[in-house]
């Protein structure tokens, strides 16, 4: 079965085709082969505003998507790998693509003209690609941003009549921490199948989440932010330490040269909620800390600009009270419960520092442990296209739900 995958929940815009098959009757073991992946990241754009901007995502998705997906059949060899062989008999007619179209110009020449517009002249979406489902994301996410792709979806769905599959984003953080790392595209993995119950940390721009994943694979938030999420943290921090978005990597880069200099923090940040025996998680304290002591540090020095030994600290100090309150949360849940294995997913999950801690203890609970590979932590639609291939909510009115949980 080959999938096409759609990702427009934040600042990505995301494209990527898969082929899966089951190894076994029972359908218990999945075979995926990733056909191409293509990430389109407007990180640079947003970074002006310190963060992820709305209407700015919502228009460039709009740009995006039509080329993306031009370039994807291009990488991919449209007639070779995707074409039905005779190409006269799976092509639309002119008049078919744009009767077709004509159905949603209304709604959409005002609602997106950008993706309107990049629609009206894509004569290659006459040829019906073998494909044999469309993965979306319906949330949780922006949703100005994910119903760009919601939209792109549904019309691509309707020219070639081939399923759209509504994905939970948070679901494709989990299924993009099952696969294997730095496989050429082409190759076919089998899907990792970690040991339930599983214990899953969620770390991303907009999520901090423990989930139980059941013996039947049914999902339940054990743990959550009650308020920031730790990416938002990573990014808000940055800001303060005068670093562009998003923050995380480069509070990680500091952080590292910190520890490599031995280079103490000037200050002692709080540890958030790490004694409280729940599962819960709280960053905008921590924030706010590391704004008083920037503040106070700049009336010290009597200069605005810190200089890089203390930023350096700063970010040390900063990155070491997130990853005890994440460590020390996952500790708390495997000491509630049992588990058959760890898995941790989303954006954070590439901080380097992070996951040496978490695999010292994996082994120390003797935990088999799975972790994104450095092309599956961040946005991808790959993820999405895998959660997709495996699910099967088919719904006829797909709207995009900004604060969707996972269920
Ligand atoms: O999952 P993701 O790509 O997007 C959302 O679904 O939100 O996560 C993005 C977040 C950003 O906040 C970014 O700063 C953070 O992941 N991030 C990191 C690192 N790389 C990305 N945070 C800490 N250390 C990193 N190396
Ligand atoms: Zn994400």
């Amino acid at each position: 079965m080959i999938t096409l995958g759609i990702e427009t929940s934040c600042d990505e815009t995301a494209l990527a085709l898969i082929e899966t098959r089951y190894k076994d009757s029972d359908q218990s073991r999945l075979e995926c082969r990733v056909i191409s992946s293509l990430v389109h990241s407007q990180a640079e754009l947003h970074s002006a505003y310190g963060g992820v901007f709305p209407s700015l995502a919502k228009r460039e998705h709009g740009k995006n998507l039509v080329p993306l997906l031009h370039k994807l059949f291009e990488d991919t060899g449209f007639e070779e790998n995707l074409g039905h062989g005779s190409p006269t008999s799976v092509m639309l007619s002119d008049e078919k693509f744009t009767s077709i179209l004509e159905t949603f110009k209304e709604n959409l020449s005002l609602q997106n003209p950008d993706l309107w517009q990049s629609l009206a002249g894509a004569h290659f979406l006459k040829n019906i690609p073998k494909i044999d489902r469309i993965a979306i994301t319906e949330g949780p996410g922006l949703e100005p941003a994910l119903w760009v792709g919601i939209n792109f979806g549904k019309i691509i769905s309707a020219l070639w009549n081939i399923p759209l599959i509504a994905v939970n984003h948070m679901e494709g953080h989990i299924y993009g921490s099952l696969l294997e790392a730095g496989l050429p595209f082409g190759t076919w993995q089998e899907v990792k199948r970690p040991l339930l119950p599983a214990l899953v940390l969620l770390i991303s721009g907009g999520h901090t989440e423990l989930v139980k994943i059941d013996e039947k694979w049914t999902y339940s938030i054990i743990g959550a932010t009650r308020d920031d999420a730790v990416g938002e943290a990573f990014d808000k921090a940055a800001r303060l330490l005068g670093l562009p978005y998003p923050g995380g990597p480069h509070i990680s880069m500091l952080a590292d040269l910190a520890r490599k200099e031995s280079i103490e923090s000037p200050i002692q940040l709080p540890r958030p909620m790490l004694n409280s025996k729940d599962l819960d998680f709280s960053y905008s304290g921590l924030k706010t800390a590391l704004l008083y002591a920037v503040r106070d540090l700049q009336k010290q020095k009597g200069s605005e600009t810190l200089d890089e030994v203390t930023r350096k600290g700063l970010a040390r100090e900063f990155e070491e009270a997130v990853a005890e309150t994440l460590l020390g949360k996952v500790q708390n849940a495997l000491e509630q419960a049992e588990y058959g294995s760890l898995i941790i997913g989303g954006g954070v999950s590439a901080n380097r520092y992070l996951i040496e801690k978490f695999k010292d203890l994996a082994v120390e609970h003797d935990l088999p442990l799975y972790l994104p590979s450095k092309d599956t932590s961040g946005d991808n639609a790959l993820m999405i296209a895998l959660a997709g291939a495996v699910g099967n909510k088919t719904e006829k009115v797909l709207k995009a739900d900004g604060t969707m949980k996972l269920s």
